[in-house]
């Protein structure tokens, strides 16, 4: 079983990125033989998508000064796409974005009356994971990135499914994994409710456990032979 994660973040330890971590753990200590791949964008020698839309008479990217061509094989032969991001401006992280406008080489666009159609150049059937993190208390603060991802995927056709791990009210680097004690001086500094550490906590802890679970869920549903 391949999986790619694509992290977008610039965070090394921030929320989203502990929350991918523990997604790979649920995964490794199902099936130590998974081969997993981490690209954080940021660092990546990837480029913009020019927009030349010679990808649609071509059938793959055709810019050469970067890694793309490679990475794009290996994202292609993923059985599951992880993309990791904070919540920005109700959005992807931008190195994120980058990556994912050079998605368009998968595919050949055409344009229909209506609207338009995107045929994959090879079939994709995967799993989606979309791991993210902001720092509003509001529940549907990041419905804008679900959004974006689901329509993403759906241009890739009915047999790839969406996962969604997504952690609100998380600001500092490791808040995710603190400990109500551990969040009191933050939510000092932070200016908010002290009496909010414990329920957060609890949820902090409930949201870690459900990316391990997603990552063995995912991978006993692949099976171990994969
Ligand atoms: C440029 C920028 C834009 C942000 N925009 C939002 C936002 O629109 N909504 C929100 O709730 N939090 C927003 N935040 C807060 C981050 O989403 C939050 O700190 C998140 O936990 C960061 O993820 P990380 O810990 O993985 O880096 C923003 C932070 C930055 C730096």
């Amino acid at each position: 079983m391949k999986v790619m994660v694509l992290n977008g973040g610039p965070r090394r330890k921030g929320n989203s990125s502990i929350l991918s971590g523990e997604f790979i753990r649920g995964i490794m200590e199902t099936n130590p033989e998974a081969e997993v791949e981490e690209i954080i964008c940021e660092r990546a020698n990837v480029g913009f998508c020019r927009g030349c839309l010679q990808c649609n008479s071509k059938g793959h990217c055709v810019l050469k000064n970067d890694d793309w061509a490679d990475i794009s094989r290996r994202i292609l032969d993923a059985d599951i796409l992880v993309m990791v991001s904070p919540v920005y401006f109700r959005a992807i992280a931008s190195p994120l974005k980058k990556f994912i406008d050079r998605f368009r080489a998968f595919f050949y666009v055409r344009i229909t009356e209506d609207g338009s159609t995107h045929d994959p150049y090879e079939e994709w059937k995967k799993d989606w994971v979309a791991i993210l993190s902001y720092g509003s208390s509001a529940m549907d603060e990041a419905d804008p990135v679900k959004e974006f991802f689901e329509m993403t995927m759906e241009l890739f056709g009915p047999k790839n499914t969406l996962h969604t791990i997504i952690g609100r009210r998380l600001a500092r680097v490791g808040h995710v994994t603190s400990t109500a004690e551990e969040l009191k001086p933050l939510y000092e500094m932070l200016k908010i409710p002290e009496e909010w550490t414990h329920e957060d906590a609890q949820r902090n802890g409930e949201l870690m456990a459900s990316a391990y679970d997603l990552g063995k869920k995912l991978t006993e549903s692949r099976g171990k032979k994969e």
